[in-house]
């Protein structure tokens, strides 16, 4: 049966939160608005737009301002990223997605991030991908399913084929509302909604997760 595993990028494959953090710290500062490294972790998963929400905490800014202040993030972001290289995988990350592709799976890519292709690039994994679904691809971002079933279509297999790896709790909702089984990596009060939960790519093995859809006795069991 042909298996799809469909990763996020952010925490999973590489951990560019502290990047994003210190760069809406940086604009936050900037503009006087208080905000802490537990204010970042509501920004996991979701696109620029609503961190920027998020942030402000229901004050007020025009468009132009919120259009401004998203485009000096995102410089300032760019510029950590430009650092970036082979040694910001996270442990085991490489070695998964190898293993996955000797297996035969197909890899698709989704991320709510625009700027998830020069990440991939600056990775040096692009070959392992078959797929790459980023904040472009589709209109509504994470908790809606759309980035999760583009990212099936794009790799020709059902949504019941496909195994989501996830670090952000809008990206397990998302993954469930699509109807794909997935691996919540963080912890429980995170990621728990997941099928199975676990550290990073570097904690579970290309079988185990692709048991998450091959194995007929997975629902009976779980009864
Ligand atoms: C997600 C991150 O991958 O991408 C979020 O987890 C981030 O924190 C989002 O806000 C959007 O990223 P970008 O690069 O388009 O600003
Ligand atoms: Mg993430």
């Amino acid at each position: 049966m042909p298996v799809g595993f469909i990763l996020d990028l952010d925490g999973v494959i590489t951990d560019t939160a502290e990047y994003h953090f210190r760069a809406w710290k940086k604009l936050a500062d900037e503009e006087g608005i208080p905000f802490t490294r537990e204010d970042n972790e509501a920004l996991r998963g979701v696109s620029r737009r609503e961190s920027l929400r998020r942030l402000l905490k229901g004050r007020e800014i025009d468009e132009a301002t919120a259009e401004a202040w998203m485009e000096r993030k995102n410089a300032t972001y760019r510029a950590l990223l430009a650092e970036m290289t082979e040694r910001d995988l996270l442990p085991g990350a490489r070695a998964f997605l190898e293993s996955a592709r000797a297996a035969g799976i197909k890899i698709g890519l989704a991320s709510a991030s625009r700027n998830a292709p020069d990440v991939i690039r600056s990775l040096g994994i692009g070959p392992l991908f078959d797929v790459l679904g980023d904040g472009y691809s589709v209109v509504r971002s994470k908790p809606a399913p759309d980035l999760f079933v583009w990212v099936a279509g794009g790799l020709g297999l059902p949504v019941t084929s496909c195994v989501v790896f996830e670090d952000a709790e809008a990206g397990v909702e998302a993954a469930l509302s699509a109807g794909m089984a997935c691996v919540g990596i963080g912890p429980v009060e995170r990621v728990g909604r997941a099928s199975l939960v676990c550290e990073g790519l570097h904690a579970i093995t290309v079988a185990q997760a692709a048991a998450l859809v091959t194995d007929p006795y997975r629902e009976a069991a779980a009864d």
